[in-house]
Protein backbone atom coordinates (compact mmCIF):
# COMPACT_ATOMS: atom_id res chain seq x y z
CA UNK A 1 0.00 0.00 0.00
CA UNK A 2 1.43 3.66 -0.74
CA UNK A 3 0.77 6.07 1.74
CA UNK A 4 2.49 8.53 -0.41
CA UNK A 5 0.61 10.25 -3.35
CA UNK A 6 3.65 12.50 -4.36
CA UNK A 7 6.83 12.02 -6.53
CA UNK A 8 9.88 11.16 -3.96
CA UNK A 9 13.18 12.52 -4.61
CA UNK A 10 15.30 10.62 -2.49
CA UNK A 11 19.73 10.60 -2.66
CA UNK A 12 21.14 7.97 -1.52
CA UNK A 13 24.65 6.92 0.11
CA UNK A 14 26.57 3.85 0.13
CA UNK A 15 29.65 3.23 1.62
CA UNK A 16 29.40 -0.34 3.42
CA UNK A 17 32.49 -2.27 1.38
CA UNK A 18 34.77 -1.18 -1.17
CA UNK A 19 32.39 1.26 -3.26
CA UNK A 20 32.06 4.88 -2.53
CA UNK A 21 28.45 5.50 -4.24
CA UNK A 22 25.82 8.45 -4.22
CA UNK A 23 22.83 8.04 -6.49
CA UNK A 24 19.51 10.20 -7.06
CA UNK A 25 16.05 8.43 -7.91
CA UNK A 26 12.65 9.35 -8.17
CA UNK A 27 9.76 7.37 -7.29
CA UNK A 28 6.89 8.06 -8.89
CA UNK A 29 3.13 7.96 -7.06
CA UNK A 30 2.56 4.67 -9.20
CA UNK A 31 5.81 3.24 -7.81
CA UNK A 32 7.64 3.40 -11.15
CA UNK A 33 11.43 4.60 -10.35
CA UNK A 34 13.52 6.92 -12.49
CA UNK A 35 17.19 6.85 -11.54
CA UNK A 36 18.27 10.40 -12.38
CA UNK A 37 21.68 10.04 -11.19
CA UNK A 38 24.29 6.85 -10.10
CA UNK A 39 27.64 8.07 -8.84
CA UNK A 40 30.07 4.92 -8.26
CA UNK A 41 33.76 5.28 -7.13
CA UNK A 42 35.35 1.63 -7.16
CA UNK A 43 38.38 1.23 -4.70
CA UNK A 44 39.35 -1.51 -6.74
CA UNK A 45 42.97 -0.51 -6.98
CA UNK A 46 43.45 0.48 -3.75
CA UNK A 47 42.71 -3.37 -2.66
CA UNK A 48 44.02 -5.71 -5.27
CA UNK A 49 47.84 -5.19 -3.76
CA UNK A 50 46.29 -7.38 -0.56
CA UNK A 51 43.60 -10.05 -2.62
CA UNK A 52 41.06 -8.11 -1.00
CA UNK A 53 38.95 -5.70 0.79
CA UNK A 54 40.99 -3.63 3.60
CA UNK A 55 38.70 -2.24 6.06
CA UNK A 56 41.15 0.70 7.18
CA UNK A 57 42.15 1.76 3.82
CA UNK A 58 38.07 1.25 2.75
CA UNK A 59 37.00 3.52 5.77
CA UNK A 60 39.77 6.15 4.80
CA UNK A 61 39.08 6.66 0.99
CA UNK A 62 35.03 6.79 1.87
CA UNK A 63 36.04 10.14 3.82
CA UNK A 64 38.16 11.15 1.14
CA UNK A 65 35.81 10.65 -1.73
CA UNK A 66 32.03 10.66 -0.57
CA UNK A 67 31.27 14.33 -0.42
CA UNK A 68 31.87 14.90 -4.22
CA UNK A 69 30.70 12.40 -4.91
CA UNK A 70 27.15 13.40 -3.48
CA UNK A 71 27.80 16.97 -5.35
CA UNK A 72 28.66 14.91 -8.29
CA UNK A 73 25.36 13.20 -7.88
CA UNK A 74 23.20 16.02 -7.07
CA UNK A 75 24.53 18.28 -10.19
CA UNK A 76 24.45 15.50 -12.73
CA UNK A 77 20.38 14.68 -11.89
CA UNK A 78 20.12 18.62 -12.13
CA UNK A 79 17.82 18.61 -9.11
CA UNK A 80 18.55 21.87 -5.92
CA UNK A 81 18.67 20.64 -2.18
CA UNK A 82 15.21 21.87 -2.11
CA UNK A 83 14.02 19.16 -4.37
CA UNK A 84 15.14 16.35 -2.43
CA UNK A 85 12.03 14.71 0.19
CA UNK A 86 14.64 12.48 1.91
CA UNK A 87 17.95 11.68 1.88
CA UNK A 88 19.20 7.14 3.08
CA UNK A 89 22.02 5.68 3.38
CA UNK A 90 23.52 2.39 4.36
CA UNK A 91 23.44 2.03 8.36
CA UNK A 92 24.47 -1.87 7.89
CA UNK A 93 25.44 -4.51 7.77
CA UNK A 94 29.09 -3.79 6.48
CA UNK A 95 32.92 -2.70 7.35
CA UNK A 96 31.48 -0.48 10.40
CA UNK A 97 34.66 1.84 9.20
CA UNK A 98 32.62 2.66 6.11
CA UNK A 99 29.43 2.16 7.09
CA UNK A 100 29.76 5.37 9.50
CA UNK A 101 31.25 7.22 6.92
CA UNK A 102 28.05 7.05 4.86
CA UNK A 103 25.50 7.34 7.77
CA UNK A 104 27.45 10.43 8.89
CA UNK A 105 27.04 12.04 5.51
CA UNK A 106 23.67 11.47 5.44
CA UNK A 107 23.10 12.70 9.06
CA UNK A 108 25.33 15.69 7.88
CA UNK A 109 22.74 16.81 5.21
CA UNK A 110 19.21 15.65 6.71
CA UNK A 111 20.37 17.96 9.21
CA UNK A 112 21.71 20.78 7.20
CA UNK A 113 18.72 20.65 4.87
CA UNK A 114 15.59 19.47 7.27
CA UNK A 115 15.47 16.36 5.58
CA UNK A 116 13.80 12.98 6.92
CA UNK A 117 16.94 10.39 7.36
CA UNK A 118 16.44 6.98 6.22
CA UNK A 119 18.99 4.45 7.22
CA UNK A 120 18.75 1.53 4.88
CA UNK A 121 19.51 -2.33 5.48
CA UNK A 122 22.17 -3.41 3.13
CA UNK A 123 20.56 -6.18 2.17
CA UNK A 124 17.14 -4.36 1.72
CA UNK A 125 18.97 -2.45 -1.30
CA UNK A 126 19.52 -5.49 -2.76
CA UNK A 127 16.37 -7.24 -2.18
CA UNK A 128 14.26 -3.91 -3.72
CA UNK A 129 17.05 -3.49 -6.45
CA UNK A 130 14.68 -5.14 -9.30
CA UNK A 131 11.98 -2.47 -8.77
CA UNK A 132 14.10 0.13 -9.67
CA UNK A 133 13.76 -1.61 -13.43
CA UNK A 134 11.09 -4.44 -13.32
CA UNK A 135 7.51 -4.50 -12.40
CA UNK A 136 8.24 -6.67 -9.48
CA UNK A 137 5.05 -7.03 -7.18
CA UNK A 138 5.42 -8.70 -4.17
CA UNK A 139 5.69 -11.35 -3.04
CA UNK A 140 8.99 -13.04 -4.66
CA UNK A 141 11.60 -15.10 -4.33
CA UNK A 142 15.08 -13.95 -4.04
CA UNK A 143 18.23 -15.31 -4.20
CA UNK A 144 20.64 -12.84 -2.88
CA UNK A 145 24.59 -13.90 -3.32
CA UNK A 146 27.18 -11.26 -2.85
CA UNK A 147 30.67 -11.29 -1.35
CA UNK A 148 29.39 -11.02 1.91
CA UNK A 149 25.88 -13.28 1.81
CA UNK A 150 24.31 -15.53 0.67
CA UNK A 151 20.45 -16.08 1.39
CA UNK A 152 17.03 -17.52 -0.15
CA UNK A 153 14.27 -14.50 1.01
CA UNK A 154 11.16 -14.43 0.19
CA UNK A 155 10.34 -11.14 -0.28
CA UNK A 156 6.61 -10.25 1.02
CA UNK A 157 7.24 -6.57 1.19
CA UNK A 158 9.40 -3.64 2.35
CA UNK A 159 10.80 -5.07 5.70
CA UNK A 160 9.35 -8.27 5.44
CA UNK A 161 11.36 -10.89 4.49
CA UNK A 162 11.53 -14.77 5.53
CA UNK A 163 14.67 -17.04 5.29
CA UNK A 164 14.06 -20.08 2.96
CA UNK A 165 17.73 -20.80 3.32
CA UNK A 166 21.33 -19.13 4.06
CA UNK A 167 25.25 -19.89 3.78
CA UNK A 168 26.99 -21.92 6.53
CA UNK A 169 30.10 -20.96 5.92
CA UNK A 170 31.98 -18.74 2.82
CA UNK A 171 29.25 -16.70 1.38
CA UNK A 172 29.05 -17.86 -3.00
CA UNK A 173 31.00 -14.02 -3.96
CA UNK A 174 33.27 -14.89 -1.10
CA UNK A 175 34.10 -18.25 -3.04
CA UNK A 176 34.51 -17.36 -6.15
CA UNK A 177 37.51 -14.69 -4.77
CA UNK A 178 39.09 -17.41 -3.08
CA UNK A 179 39.26 -19.10 -6.18
CA UNK A 180 40.71 -16.45 -8.20
CA UNK A 181 43.11 -15.94 -5.36
CA UNK A 182 44.20 -19.67 -5.25
CA UNK A 183 44.47 -19.29 -8.92
CA UNK A 184 46.22 -16.02 -8.65
CA UNK A 185 44.06 -14.42 -10.58
CA UNK A 186 43.31 -10.44 -8.88
CA UNK A 187 41.03 -9.06 -6.93
CA UNK A 188 37.91 -9.37 -7.08
CA UNK A 189 37.43 -12.93 -8.13
CA UNK A 190 33.85 -12.99 -9.86
CA UNK A 191 34.62 -11.76 -13.35
CA UNK A 192 37.88 -13.30 -13.35
CA UNK A 193 36.57 -16.89 -12.72
CA UNK A 194 33.61 -16.70 -15.11
CA UNK A 195 36.26 -15.11 -18.29
CA UNK A 196 38.24 -18.19 -17.39
CA UNK A 197 35.82 -20.86 -16.97
CA UNK A 198 34.28 -19.91 -20.59
CA UNK A 199 37.67 -21.16 -22.39
CA UNK A 200 37.46 -24.31 -19.90
CA UNK A 201 35.96 -27.78 -19.52
CA UNK A 202 33.41 -28.12 -16.88
CA UNK A 203 34.19 -31.50 -16.68
CA UNK A 204 37.49 -32.17 -16.89
CA UNK A 205 37.84 -31.98 -12.67
CA UNK A 206 35.12 -33.95 -9.98
CA UNK A 207 34.68 -31.36 -7.07
CA UNK A 208 31.70 -32.25 -4.50
CA UNK A 209 28.44 -30.15 -4.42
CA UNK A 210 28.02 -29.51 -0.68
CA UNK A 211 24.55 -30.00 0.59
CA UNK A 212 22.92 -30.99 -2.79
CA UNK A 213 19.75 -33.12 -1.84
CA UNK A 214 19.90 -32.26 1.78
CA UNK A 215 16.13 -31.22 3.02
CA UNK A 216 16.37 -27.45 3.79
CA UNK A 217 18.07 -25.12 1.16
CA UNK A 218 20.88 -24.07 2.69
CA UNK A 219 24.25 -23.48 1.02
CA UNK A 220 27.33 -24.44 1.65
CA UNK A 221 31.06 -23.36 -0.03
CA UNK A 222 33.95 -24.11 2.06
CA UNK A 223 33.65 -28.23 1.18
CA UNK A 224 33.99 -27.24 -2.70
CA UNK A 225 36.74 -24.50 -2.22
CA UNK A 226 39.13 -27.23 0.25
CA UNK A 227 38.56 -29.54 -2.76
CA UNK A 228 39.53 -27.44 -5.56
CA UNK A 229 42.70 -26.18 -3.68
CA UNK A 230 43.80 -29.90 -3.29
CA UNK A 231 43.17 -30.60 -7.24
CA UNK A 232 45.04 -27.39 -8.04
CA UNK A 233 48.08 -28.72 -5.53
CA UNK A 234 47.67 -32.01 -7.05
CA UNK A 235 48.16 -30.73 -10.72
CA UNK A 236 50.68 -28.03 -10.09
CA UNK A 237 52.86 -26.55 -11.76
CA UNK A 238 49.13 -25.51 -13.64
CA UNK A 239 49.43 -24.35 -17.41
CA UNK A 240 46.66 -21.62 -18.86
CA UNK A 241 43.98 -24.37 -19.83
CA UNK A 242 44.53 -26.08 -16.40
CA UNK A 243 43.36 -22.69 -14.79
CA UNK A 244 40.53 -22.44 -17.40
CA UNK A 245 39.25 -25.79 -16.51
CA UNK A 246 39.72 -25.45 -12.58
CA UNK A 247 37.23 -22.36 -13.16
CA UNK A 248 34.99 -24.28 -15.53
CA UNK A 249 34.62 -27.08 -12.51
CA UNK A 250 34.26 -24.46 -10.16
CA UNK A 251 31.72 -22.71 -11.62
CA UNK A 252 30.11 -25.55 -12.75
CA UNK A 253 29.58 -27.48 -8.88
CA UNK A 254 28.46 -24.12 -7.51
CA UNK A 255 26.09 -23.65 -10.24
CA UNK A 256 24.51 -27.26 -9.64
CA UNK A 257 24.76 -26.35 -5.79
CA UNK A 258 22.66 -23.05 -6.50
CA UNK A 259 20.47 -24.75 -8.95
CA UNK A 260 19.51 -27.06 -6.71
CA UNK A 261 19.18 -25.14 -3.72
CA UNK A 262 17.10 -22.68 -5.39
CA UNK A 263 14.51 -25.52 -6.69
CA UNK A 264 13.59 -26.67 -3.40
CA UNK A 265 13.19 -23.51 -1.97
CA UNK A 266 10.76 -22.39 -5.02
CA UNK A 267 8.49 -25.51 -4.18
CA UNK A 268 8.02 -24.54 -0.91
CA UNK A 269 7.67 -20.82 -1.58
CA UNK A 270 4.83 -21.95 -4.41
CA UNK A 271 3.31 -24.20 -1.49
CA UNK A 272 3.17 -20.55 0.63
CA UNK A 273 2.11 -18.67 -2.00
CA UNK A 274 -0.49 -20.60 -4.36
CA UNK A 275 -3.22 -17.90 -3.89
CA UNK A 276 -0.50 -15.53 -4.96
CA UNK A 277 -0.49 -16.00 -8.80
CA UNK A 278 2.98 -15.67 -10.66
CA UNK A 279 5.67 -16.67 -9.18
CA UNK A 280 8.79 -14.90 -9.42
CA UNK A 281 12.48 -15.78 -8.27
CA UNK A 282 14.60 -12.27 -8.60
CA UNK A 283 18.67 -12.97 -8.41
CA UNK A 284 20.36 -9.64 -6.62
CA UNK A 285 24.09 -9.55 -5.38
CA UNK A 286 27.11 -9.34 -6.72
CA UNK A 287 27.14 -12.73 -8.20
CA UNK A 288 24.39 -11.91 -10.20
CA UNK A 289 26.45 -10.56 -12.53
CA UNK A 290 27.61 -13.81 -13.84
CA UNK A 291 26.33 -14.65 -17.18
CA UNK A 292 26.55 -18.66 -16.61
CA UNK A 293 24.70 -18.99 -13.35
CA UNK A 294 21.63 -16.57 -15.05
CA UNK A 295 21.28 -18.96 -17.80
CA UNK A 296 21.33 -21.84 -15.64
CA UNK A 297 18.23 -20.29 -13.20
CA UNK A 298 17.17 -19.03 -16.57
CA UNK A 299 16.43 -23.00 -17.49
CA UNK A 300 15.42 -23.46 -13.91
CA UNK A 301 12.53 -20.97 -13.57
CA UNK A 302 11.73 -22.28 -17.34
CA UNK A 303 10.99 -26.30 -15.98
CA UNK A 304 9.24 -24.57 -12.61
CA UNK A 305 7.06 -22.18 -14.68
CA UNK A 306 8.68 -19.18 -12.36
CA UNK A 307 9.32 -16.01 -14.36
CA UNK A 308 13.53 -14.53 -13.69
CA UNK A 309 13.94 -10.94 -12.92
CA UNK A 310 17.58 -9.94 -12.78
CA UNK A 311 18.61 -5.97 -11.96
CA UNK A 312 20.96 -4.79 -14.98
CA UNK A 313 24.50 -5.28 -13.96
CA UNK A 314 25.23 -2.15 -13.11
CA UNK A 315 22.68 -2.27 -10.43
CA UNK A 316 23.55 -5.79 -8.96
CA UNK A 317 26.81 -4.97 -7.88
CA UNK A 318 27.24 -2.40 -4.87
CA UNK A 319 25.56 0.58 -6.05
CA UNK A 320 24.02 3.81 -4.33
CA UNK A 321 20.66 4.17 -6.83
CA UNK A 322 19.78 1.06 -4.40
CA UNK A 323 20.05 2.31 -1.34
CA UNK A 324 18.26 5.69 -2.44
CA UNK A 325 15.28 3.36 -3.48
CA UNK A 326 15.11 1.36 -0.62
CA UNK A 327 15.24 4.59 0.99
CA UNK A 328 12.59 5.40 -1.57
CA UNK A 329 10.50 2.58 -0.55
CA UNK A 330 10.48 3.27 3.64
CA UNK A 331 10.00 6.84 3.05
CA UNK A 332 6.55 6.44 1.05
CA UNK A 333 5.42 4.02 3.70
CA UNK A 334 6.09 6.89 6.02
CA UNK A 335 9.29 4.88 7.58
CA UNK A 336 11.58 6.94 8.53
CA UNK A 337 14.88 6.83 10.93
CA UNK A 338 15.98 9.63 13.71
CA UNK A 339 19.19 11.00 13.82
CA UNK A 340 20.24 8.39 16.28
CA UNK A 341 20.45 5.85 14.46
CA UNK A 342 23.13 3.77 14.69
CA UNK A 343 26.00 1.84 12.01
CA UNK A 344 25.55 -1.57 12.34
CA UNK A 345 28.35 -4.21 11.30
CA UNK A 346 25.73 -7.11 11.62
CA UNK A 347 22.17 -6.52 10.87
CA UNK A 348 20.22 -9.64 9.89
CA UNK A 349 17.48 -9.04 7.24
CA UNK A 350 14.73 -10.47 9.06
CA UNK A 351 15.19 -8.58 12.36
CA UNK A 352 13.76 -5.75 9.87
CA UNK A 353 9.75 -7.62 10.85
CA UNK A 354 10.33 -6.65 14.07
CA UNK A 355 11.11 -2.79 13.94
CA UNK A 356 7.89 -2.60 11.40
O1 LIG B 1 27.09 -7.16 -4.05
P1 LIG B 1 28.54 -6.94 -4.24
O2 LIG B 1 28.99 -5.89 -5.24
O3 LIG B 1 29.27 -6.56 -2.90
C1 LIG B 1 28.95 -7.15 -1.68
O4 LIG B 1 27.99 -6.64 -1.02
O5 LIG B 1 29.60 -8.16 -1.37
O6 LIG B 1 29.18 -8.36 -4.62
C2 LIG B 1 30.54 -8.55 -4.86
C3 LIG B 1 30.79 -10.02 -5.08
C4 LIG B 1 32.25 -10.38 -5.13
O7 LIG B 1 32.49 -11.52 -4.32
C5 LIG B 1 32.49 -10.68 -6.61
O8 LIG B 1 33.53 -11.60 -6.84
C6 LIG B 1 31.15 -11.26 -7.00
O9 LIG B 1 30.20 -10.45 -6.33
N1 LIG B 1 30.97 -11.18 -8.46
C7 LIG B 1 30.85 -12.26 -9.26
C8 LIG B 1 30.79 -11.77 -10.59
N2 LIG B 1 30.86 -10.40 -10.55
C9 LIG B 1 30.96 -10.06 -9.22
N3 LIG B 1 30.81 -13.57 -8.97
C10 LIG B 1 30.70 -14.42 -10.00
N4 LIG B 1 30.67 -14.04 -11.30
C11 LIG B 1 30.70 -12.73 -11.64
N5 LIG B 1 30.66 -12.36 -12.92
ZN1 LIG C 1 26.29 -5.72 -1.68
Amino acid sequence: MNTHQKSLTVLGIETSCDETAAAIIRRRPDGQADILSNRILSQISEHAPYGGVVPEIAARSHVDHVDYLILEAISEAGVEWTQLDGVAATSGPGLIGGVMVGLMAAKAVALAHGLPLIGVNHLEGHALSVRLTEDADFPYLLLLASGGHTQLLGVEGVGHYHQYGSTIDDALGEAFDKTAKLLDLGFPGGPAVERHAKRGNPNRFELPRPLKGTRNPDFSFSGLKTALRRVAETEAPLGESDVSDLCASFQEAAADVIEDRIRLAMRVFRKQHEKDGDMRLVMAGGVAANQMIRSRLSALCEAEAFELLVPPVQLCTDNGAMIAWAGAERLALGLTDPLSIPARARWPLQSLSDAL
